[in-house]
């Protein structure tokens, strides 16, 4: 700790008003939604218990009359069916695996909205077994064809193809050596002079996964500084380390992390003033949501997802945390595992023109094997102190620099430097806008509340009405042949070699799906149910649930002059 520092931190122990405004500056620079409260979030999970609706009660839990519940219920049916019939062995054997693979189990959880697994999503079969994949294409045990908009969560960016002939070329140039672990293949000095080029950094480590890369940087920005805090921004995934997830999901309270808004005036008046912040995580992602919690279906409970990606306002937002970082000494980190190269060559240093001090990598790097980098200025990678002998900053990890990651990772970083490559990131910007213009304009045509907003070949889905079943779009989506990662309509993450015939085929799926869905009367609904209304009905049914500790939905409201009476509901 500098000698600043100490003198700073001591000065405020003996000035309680000091104190109390650093916590009033603090409490102002977090979002106000509870994904800037991780910690309440955490305590409210707790609390919350499990309740449903009845089948009857969901498909009319926004108060639709009975002739739409009736086309709901129908639409249900045939949905069923659809999902049902055309996948049985695939259905079956993931139904086998998920009972002894906890992973599944939890995933299968997180699908839709609580209060609708068990009565309507429950009847939705989703089978997660493909045995081979074609182009941009995924078969299932059946036999089935559909299109990838999973993107094997990111890592999938140019093509399984090149993925499949990174791991073939690696396999080849690796074999001689074979599992030799501690002494390094020859490829690693290539991989790190590569690496330090692609990223205008000194140094680099090598890990297993993007979590422990992250770990990794945060630990080296605690070394080197002295301070214990880390900051995060509301609602961005860094990875399942404790120290960067903090809030439900993650069993511990978190100390020594804030949340804070991003985007936001305020966080950049604590990060001048705070004397105890190591390192700012920059999620590059969140910039086609700032703030919002990854954008997994369960969260649509109301319906509203408003993505929009505003380059403009994220380079200055990303300029003004660089000036604050140098001001205060503070280490600026890109996560760029997730986006890595999809951006551009030098990634997101490159695409929004801001550098920063330790770049974390992962998922495509890899060259379609497991791993994670850290590539960081030498001030900030430096593991040990010239005057401190005992004084070090250990990391490890047996498999780190495993020969077989190394050579397919070297076959990527080959990869990056051809005119294949290149061509991807050739008006990236304007041809993925283009694709997704297209399909909102199909939308728009179709007359349904559905949308996309987009960064580069990442897509999200907005609803521009609010509603109680958006999160069913996904099982419709499934239907017409397209396959989705686990978090829904939330993610579509394209591999760039669709061409453009594939993604008018998507899009004519996409309407199909959207144009379905609208037919079975889930995007029905009454004027009067604002966003905030059904936000409201939602948090006063959990409360009687908490409260009562049994099933608790919203008695529904008297039916419009005009409409059938709803059927009675019951509990
Ligand atoms: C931005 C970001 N950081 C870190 C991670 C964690 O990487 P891994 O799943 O390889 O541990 C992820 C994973 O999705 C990510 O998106």
């Amino acid at each position: 700790m500098s000698a600043t520092t100490a003198f700073a931190r001591a000065l405020r122990s003996i000035n309680p008003l000091s104190a109390l405004a650093q916590r009033l500056l603090l409490s102002r620079a977090k979002h106000r939604s509870l994904t800037g409260h991780p910690r309440i979030a955490l305590r409210l999970a707790r609390l919350l218990p499990e309740y449903g609706y009845s089948a009857e009660e969901a498909l009319g839990i926004d108060g639709a009359p009975a002739a739409i519940r009736e086309t709901r219920a129908a639409g249900l049916a045939r949905l069923e069916t659809t999902l049902r019939d055309r996948a049985p062995k695939t259905l079956a054997a993931s139904r086998a695996l998920a009972a002894g693979m906890s992973d599944m189990q939890m995933v299968a959880r997180c699908r839709v909205p609580f209060q609708f697994r068990d009565s309507l999503a429950a009847r939705l079969g989703v089978g997660s077994i493909v045995e081979s994949a074609d182009g941009v294409q995924l078969r299932d045990l059946d036999g089935n064809l559909a299109y990838d908009l999973g993107g094997s969560y990111g890592v999938n960016l140019f093509g399984n193809d090149v993925y499949r002939r990174c791991i073939e070329a690696a396999v080849e140039e690796a074999r001689d050596l074979g599992l030799v672990l501690g002494a390094y293949h020859p490829v690693v000095a290539d991989n790190v002079a590569r690496l330090c080029a692609l990223s205008g950094m000194d140094e680099v480590s090598f890990h297993m996964s993007g979590t422990e890369a992250v770990m990794q940087a945060v630990r080296l920005a605690r070394y080197q500084t002295g301070r214990t805090h880390v900051v995060r921004f509301a609602g961005a995934y860094h990875g399942w380390w404790d120290g960067v997830q903090p809030g439900p999901g993650n069993p511990l309270t978190v100390d020594r992390v804030y949340t804070l808004e991003e985007m936001s005036a305020t966080t950049l008046k604590l990060l001048r003033t705070r004397d105890d912040i190591a390192c700012v995580l920059v999620n590059p992602l969140q910039a086609l949501n700032p703030n919002a919690p990854p954008a997994v279906d369960s969260t649509l409970v109301a319906g509203a997802r408003t993505a929009h990606f505003d380059k403009a306002r994220y380079t200055q937002w990303l300029r003004d945390l660089r000036a604050v970082c140098d001001a205060r000494g503070i280490a600026l980190i890109f996560d760029e595992v997730f986006l890595g190269f999809r951006l551009a060559k030098g990634g997101a240093q490159e695409f929004f023109g801001v550098g920063a001090d330790m770049v974390t990598y992962g998922k495509t790097l890899g060259g379609g094997l497991p791993v994670g980098v850290v590539c960081g200025q030498r001030r900030w990678m430096r593991r040990f102190r010239e005057d401190r002998p005992a004084d070090l900053c250990f990391a490890r990890g047996t498999f780190s620099a495993h020969p077989y990651v190394m050579c397919a990772m070297h076959a990527m970083l080959e990869y990056l430097e051809t005119p294949a490559a290149q061509a991807t990131w050739m008006d990236l910007e304007a041809r993925w806008h283009a694709r997704a213009t297209h399909l909102n304009d199909a939308l728009a045509s179709a007359g349904v509340p559905v949308r996309v907003a987009n960064m580069t070949s990442v897509f999200t889905t907005n609803f521009t009405e609010p509603g109680r079943f958006h999160w069913l779009l996904q099982y419709y989506l499934r239907a017409e042949g397209l396959s989705l990662a686990w978090v829904g309509t939330g993610r579509f993450i394209f591999s760039h070699d669709y061409s453009d015939a594939d993604v008018a085929e998507v899009i004519r799926r996409f309407v199909c799906a959207a144009r379905a869905m609208d037919a079975d009367g889930w995007f029905w609904r009454d004027p009067a149910a604002s966003d905030a209304a059904i936000r409201s009905q939602v948090g006063r049914e959990m409360l009687r649930a908490v409260f009562a500790r049994r099933p608790a939905a919203e008695p529904v409201p008297a039916p419009r002059p005009e409409a059938p009476a709803p059927a009675p509901v019951t509990r």
